[in-house]
């Protein structure tokens, strides 16, 4: 894996903590949903990972929640600046069947991941249903959501826009009128296991897609391990995304 020397050809902030950047395309093979790039960041910081959430021939695009060091730099970048990336990175979310019954089903930032996932399901005529919580209405990306003719349920925990409820509770109530055949899910640990837990109760197939903390992001330190039933995984190179009842969910 060659790391390269990509533009950033812009950048916008939403709330003063949530990024959209897209930066010049010079991957070397078309990335799918799920994947991501490791950028390092510049100084003593290490390489972050971070879904893909969106692809043209020209460019790519990555949205990020400002955190520490690493996304605050990555945010005060300006056009035209290079930064160093590697990717695409990792396993991607399965490709399916045309007549499946899909939810997307989105935690706070892990809507990044899952805007790539409608993206592609738009462009292959793919009907699905997304369920996307956040904590406020301030930590909502939802505008960033491609137009189109599917199901959209918007939860936030103070009840500052849409439903009041969190997203697993939403996922609980849907899944009690329509169970779907398989559901594509990205977000916090705690919530991913709430569905994974859900989903492995109701006899689902869920795909999730971890964030564990990531150093080489290559599949040499270990050190971004899960335990699955095949034993530790690796979440840079065997994953981010692993089916729900794979993972030995603590
Ligand atoms: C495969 C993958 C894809 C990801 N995609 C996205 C994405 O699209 N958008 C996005 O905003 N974030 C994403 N993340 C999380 C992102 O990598 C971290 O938020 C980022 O590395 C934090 O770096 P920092 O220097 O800003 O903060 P740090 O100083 O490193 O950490 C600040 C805080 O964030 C926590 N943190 C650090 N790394 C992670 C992590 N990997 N996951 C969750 N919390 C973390 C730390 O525990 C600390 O509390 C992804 C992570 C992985 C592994
Ligand atoms: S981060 Fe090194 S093996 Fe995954």
């Amino acid at each position: 894996m060659k790391h390269k020397k990509v533009r950033v050809l812009s950048k916008k902030i939403f709330n003063g903590k949530y990024v959209e950047l897209f930066f010049e395309n010079r991957f070397d093979s078309i990335p799918q949903p799920g994947q991501f790039v490791h950028i390092f960041t510049g100084g003593a910081f290490m390489r972050r990972p971070l879904s893909i959430a969106g692809y043209s021939p020209e460019k790519i695009r990555i949205v990020f929640q400002i955190k520490g060091p690493g996304t605050k730099k990555l945010a005060e970048l300006s056009n035209g600046t290079k930064i160093d990336i590697l990717g695409p990175l990792g396993n991607s979310f399965p490709g399916i069947e045309k007549q499946q019954k899909i939810y997307l089903v989105a935690g706070g930032i892990g809507i990044a991941p899952i805007l790539f996932v409608a993206d592609k399901f738009i462009q292959s005529g793919n009907d699905f249903k997304i369920l996307y919580g956040a904590r406020t209405k301030n930590d909502l990306l939802d505008f960033l959501l491609p137009e189109g003719n599917y199901k959209k349920i918007i939860s936030t925990d103070d009840g500052s826009a849409g439903e009041k409820a969190t997203v697993i509770e939403i996922l609980t109530k849907e899944i009690l009128k329509e169970k779907p055949d398989i559901i594509f899910s990205a977000g916090p640990f705690a919530m991913l296991k709430s569905l994974g837990l859900l989903c492995a109760k109701e006899n689902i197939d869920a795909y999730v897609s971890l964030e564990n903390v990531m150093f080489c992001g290559l599949g040499v330190c270990q050190g971004c391990v899960v335990e699955t039933t095949l034993g530790y995984q690796r979440v840079c190179k065997d994953g981010p995304v692993f089916h729900n009842r794979l993972i030995k969910w603590k």
